[in-house]
Parts: C-alpha cells; structure tokens; sequence
C-alpha cells in the first residue's frame, strides 16, 4: 500500500496541548505507572470527596473485577454545568440548529442550561425518580435531550437512550430490560423536512411494558398526538411549576450513570452499562486532547445522542470541558448537500467531527456543494464510528479542509466509554485510514486465532490489555454476559471484535469486524437480530444475514431467505420483508439484498456456513474455501447461480 504520510503541520507542532515529545513521555507514564498516571490525571474531575483507591481492575476470571477511584465522590451534572458558573456561566453551551434552516437557532449559557437541568430534575424527582432509576430517552436532536441526560446525572437516575430511529418493538425491548418506570419523548421528531412520530412510537411500544407509569411529552411540532390522562404529562407545562434549583446528588465513582444498548453477535441488544468517576474522567481528558479543545472554541460533533458518541462527544465531554457544542437537528444532505458547511459558516465551528458516511455520500454529490461556503473557522476534523477509505479521506482532508486542518480518525467503541486508538493532531503525523496511536493509557494487542500475541507489524484480532477508566462495567442484569462476552475469547485480555493491522511505524489500521457484527452507515448491528426479525415472518422459515460491501454505507445488509415450503418468493414477497425488518427494528437495518434460497449451506452437523456466505456477500466468489464438510454442497452451487443482480 502505497500511503502517503502527512506530517503535523508547524503551527499545530508548536501550539497544540499534546506535541510528539509530549505524546511520548506521557504514554510512557500511562503504561509504566497508570496508578500515578490516572491519579494526577483524575483530578480534572471536581470530586465531591477526594478518591484514594485509583485503580482496581482484573480481567481474569479469578478476581474479575473493574473499579476505578472507587471511593471518590462526585457528581457529572456539577462537573459540566455548576463548575463553569463563577467563570462562564454566560457563556454558550449549546448552539442548537433545527432541521429546517428557516426556523430560528437557539443559544443556550451555561447559566440557562443549568437552570432547565435543575428544574427537569426536579420534575423528575416529583415523579418518583430517585437515585438507581432508569430513564428512557427517546427524542430527537433537541436540547431538551442533553437537558434530561444531564437531569439524570444530576438526581442519579441512570439514563438509557433509545435512537429515535428505532421502531417501537426495539424501544420496547429496550425499556423493559432495564425495567424503566418513565419514557421522555416529543410528539414528533423532524429529520429533513419529514416527521418522525415519536409518541405514536411511544404508545405502540408501551401496550408492550405495563411497568411504565409517566410518559412527559415534549411538543417539537406541536402535532395532534394522544395523551393518555394519568400517564402522558405535557413537558413545557410540568417543567415551569418546578424550582431552578435543585443541590446535585452525591454519587459514588463506580455508581451506574447510564445504560446504552448495543447489537453484539448473538442475542439481543446488550444494555452496555457506564459508571460515573471512571467515565467522566475518560470523556473528558480525551475530547480535550483528541480535539485539542480551548475554551470559547465552537465544536461540533455531527452524532445523534442515540449513539455512545453523542453521549460523550456532543454532551458530556465538551460540557465539562466548558466547550461550545453545536447540537444539530437534521440531516447533511437537506434542504442540499451544502448543509453542514453552511452550519460551519453560521456558527463559526472550529473543530468538526464526523461520519465517513455523511462525507463518502456529500463527496459524490461534487465539490461545489463544499467549496462554495467558506468554512474559513475550520482548523481540525474528526471522523468516528466505521474505517474511511483513503479516497474519503483525501477529499474531507482536500476539500473540506483545504489542506489546512489535520483529522482525527477516532477507532473506539460503546464499550470503550470514549476514543481509544486516534490521532492527537499536535503529535501524531497522519496516514489516511489509520486510527494511528493508543490514547494514554491504552495497551492495545495483536493476537493470532491461537492467542499468541503478534509483534512488531503484523495482523490480527484487537484485543485491549489492560482496564482504562471509561471501559464499560457491565452489561445490565447480566454480568456473566458481559465476562463471557468480551473475556473469554482470548483469557484475561479484552476483546474488541475487531481485526487490525499494525504497520512498520506502529501505527492501528482497523479492518473492520471479525465477528458477526456488521457496520452499516456507521451503526452498528447484529446480524442474528436482523434473522430473527425475519423469520418472525410468517413466510420465512430460516435466514442468515451478512454485510455487503457499499459505497456509502460502507456495510450493506445481504440477506438470504428461505421460505416457507408452500411459499413461493416473489418480488412482492421481497418487497414486504425489506417493509418488515424495516417495522421490527427500524430503518437503519432496511436490507439492501435479500436473495431467496430453497436452502442455505450447512454442514452435516446443521450449522450454516457463514464463511460462505459471508464471500457471496463480498461478492469474493473465486475461492469459497473448503467446502468439503456441506452436506450438500449443490446448495453452494445454486446460490452462486441465483445471485441477484447489483447495481
Ligand atoms: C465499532 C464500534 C466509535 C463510537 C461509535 C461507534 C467500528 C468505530 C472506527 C474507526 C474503524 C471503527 C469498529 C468498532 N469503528 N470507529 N475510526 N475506524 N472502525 O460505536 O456502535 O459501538 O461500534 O465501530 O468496528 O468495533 P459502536
């Protein structure tokens, strides 16, 4: 691979937080001493009480355990609103952009912001939300959902946020596995120019969760939607009876701060559950050094809050960081694909992060869409949640960024609390695709299937060698899960599912998942979901789903579909199950090839090959591999003539 390295600018060498020099002697003090390391670097946090203990973690099944600064006290609410008062309190916190650019932006202070947080958590509190409680969030890109997730921080309710794309059987499974007792909400959600119906989401998936006492509906559109007396409370209306002060609660480091679920390989959506200490410290030390943030810089994280990085990149890193953050409410490609520029000209964003998704779909849209606006503010970009291709690379570094801005490529995970693997843009020269470098504190490894650890360059699966403070602690009721889950692939080591390849210089180069985990647009998704989301049909009798590869998904979702005997599968069959997985997840997991199949590849023990699949999936047909162990390998044969033509 012929990769051309792009050295730190000078201006960045000499100004930046974090310079080479820098980067080196304070990874080295990360791994050679993370009990002194983290101890000093804690103390960015205001702790109610001082910890002592810093870190306590084993991965080992003997003493498995993840604590850190377990007997310090703090609160994240206070950490990203009160602290900032005395000093900034009219400051901008938020800069919210709505989906339509005709409707009025809003400029929240920190001072504003505190008070609507204090006055919801008290709502909160008046309807029995106490310390341990989980709240679900499902609303759109407002900021009355950061004023909730920070209300939950403040009171000690755990939030758990459920992407307002998801439909309401996901939303339903989502509240009752971690027995919520209240859902937020608005009527609608607006996302280019279409509505979202929101709280008709909400009623349909709550005749599925008798638990849940009080729905408080926010009006974004003001529809017609139903309220259920007794239940359903009116947000604006409920909010302005309450006090604009409420003291916040004293939380242990490792007490639960909130549940996000995400897809793994088997089962259902894993409730992926962070603590307060270690968290807040993870999120906060990393946005400062990642971004290279100043205070008074505008910032902008382009992620939906549904996503483990609108947690930490949109909210709760910036904020406690006292940063600007832009929250957007649309889309990058309406009303035209210039709308995320114009949003940097408007607001004069510094620092931009990303999805390679959004820019492999503005980039064909051509260039002029970009370089017609200014973007003059710009000086750093960011990219998060799947590989970019150097093509995609090149462009966001050429044409949006003329060349002047360095980009941080963040590899991290849900699990991982914030970024991992990146570029730190004083220090670190860029290769286009590579994640590049371990953040402080980060031990990453390269292990063959065996186990054996790979050095020097070389590729294999990723693994994570020691705790770090933002790692996950569990998954939500389900502890041996989460041992089983993510320790007991490769013993006593964290795994990432992801392959890597390390190079001569070092450096991360993210292959993508090498588990049954597929990367669409960024989001990430099981493949068992969206098989048993298939063959709930009544048609379907067996599925197996791969991922594809897609010019701007980057994953695409391959579906092969065995019908019913009495079935015969047709276009309007295909068209009604592409509706059906659409209805019981959501859009995101819309397939984009479903190839009907009499039978898939098993082996004689029954199991479906994947591996072949997964290569008629790739469209990586020239060497399907041994195939000797099918139990009918004509079956191979028939998908291989009956595939689908792609456009
Ligand atoms: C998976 C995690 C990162 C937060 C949002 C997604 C893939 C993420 C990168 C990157 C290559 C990446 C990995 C990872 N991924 N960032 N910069 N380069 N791959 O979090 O939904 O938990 O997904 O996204 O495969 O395992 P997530």
């Amino acid at each position: 691979m012929g990769e051309t390295l792009y050295p730190v600018p000078a201006a960045w060498a000499a100004d930046a937080l974090i310079d080479e020099a820098r980067y080196r002697e304070m990874y080295a003090r990360s791994i050679e001493d993370p009990e002194g390391f983290w101890r000093e670097q804690a103390q960015r946090i205001d702790w109610i009480r001082p910890f002592t203990r810093v870190k306590e973690t084993s991965f080992h099944e003997a003493d498995f355990g993840i604590a850190w600064f377990a007997d310090g006290t703090l609160n994240l609410s206070a950490n990203a609103l009160d602290r900032h008062l005395a000093e900034r309190g009219e400051a901008i916190a938020i800069l919210w952009e709505p989906d339509d650019p005709a409707e009025p932006h809003r400029e929240i202070s920190y001072r504003a912001l505190h008070a609507d947080v204090c006055r919801f958590a008290n709502l909160l509190k008046a309807k029995g939300v106490g310390r341990g409680d989980r709240v679900t969030i499902y609303l759109p890109m407002v900021p009355e959902a950061a004023v909730a997730m920070l209300a939950c921080a403040r009171i000690g309710a755990i939030h758990s946020i459920v992407f307002a794309g998801f439909s309401p059987d996901a939303l339903a499974g989502r509240i009752v596995d971690c027995d919520s007792r209240i859902v937020l909400t608005a009527d609608e959600g607006l996302r280019g120019g279409k509505r979202v119906r929101l709280k008709a989401n909400v009623d349909e998936a709550l005749a599925q969760c008798p638990g849940v006492e009080t729905v408080i509906v926010l009006r974004r559109t003001g529809a017609d939607v139903a309220m259920q007396p007794g239940r359903d409370i009116d947000w604006h209306d409920a909010v302005a009876a309450q006090s604009p002060d409420c003291p916040p609660e004293e939380m242990s480091a490792e007490d639960p701060l909130f549940i996000l679920y995400t897809s793994g390989s088997t089962g259902k959506p894993k409730g992926v559950l962070h603590t307060t200490g270690g968290y807040s410290v993870w999120a906060s030390i990393t946005h400062q050094y990642v971004f290279d943030y100043r205070p008074g810089q505008v910032y902008w994280c382009a992620a939906d809050i549904g996503w483990v990085t609108g947690h930490s990149y949109v909210v709760y890193g910036p904020l406690m960081n006292g940063a600007t953050t832009v929250m957007f409410e649309g889309v990058p490609n309406w009303p035209d694909p210039s709308r995320f520029w114009q949003v940097v000209d408007k607001f004069g964003v510094e620092i931009f992060y990303g999805a390679p998704t959004a820019l492999r779909a503005l980039m064909r849209e051509g260039d002029d869409w970009v370089t017609r606006t200014s973007r003059s503010t710009l000086r750093l970009l960011g990219s998060v949640g799947e590989p970019i291709n150097p093509e995609a690379w090149e462009w966001y570094h050429k044409v949006v960024g003329e060349e002047r801005c360095p980009i941080v490529d963040t590899w991290w995970q849900t699990e991982t609390g914030g970024t991992m693997i990146t570029p730190l843009p004083g220090a670190t020269a860029l290769k286009p695709g590579s994640a590049t470098r371990p953040f402080f504190g980060v031990r990453p490894a390269l292990l063959d299937n065996d186990g054996t650890e790979i050095e020097g360059a070389g590729n294999g699966c990723l693994v994570i060698t020691d705790s770090w403070p933002g790692q996950m602690r569990t998954v939500w009721g389900d502890h041996e899960r989460f041992f089983q889950t993510y320790f007991t692939t490769f013993a006593g080591q964290y795994f990432t599912g992801d392959g890597c390849r390390r190079d001569e210089d070092g450096y991360y180069w993210i292959t993508g998942r090498i588990d049954d985990v597929i990367n669409v647009s960024g989001h990430r998704m099981g493949t068992a979901e969206i098989e048993s989301a298939l063959v709930a049909h009544v048609s379907v009798a067996e599925a197996a789903v791969v991922g594809m590869p897609h010019d701007i998904k980057g994953q695409g979702i391959y579906a092969f579909v065995t019908t019913n005997a009495d079935v015969e599968p047709d276009e309007a069959l295909r068209r009604e199950l592409i509706q059906w997985v659409r209805h019981e997840i959501g859009p995101i997991a819309t397939p984009d090839v479903i190839q009907f199949a009499p039978a898939l590849p098993k082996t004689r023990s029954g199991k479906i090959m994947r591996r072949i699949l997964r290569k008629i999936g790739e469209n990586d047909v020239s060497n399907l591999g041994d195939t000797s162990t099918l139990a009918d390998p004509s079956v191979v044969d028939h998908l291989l003539a009956n595939r689908p033509q792609l456009a």
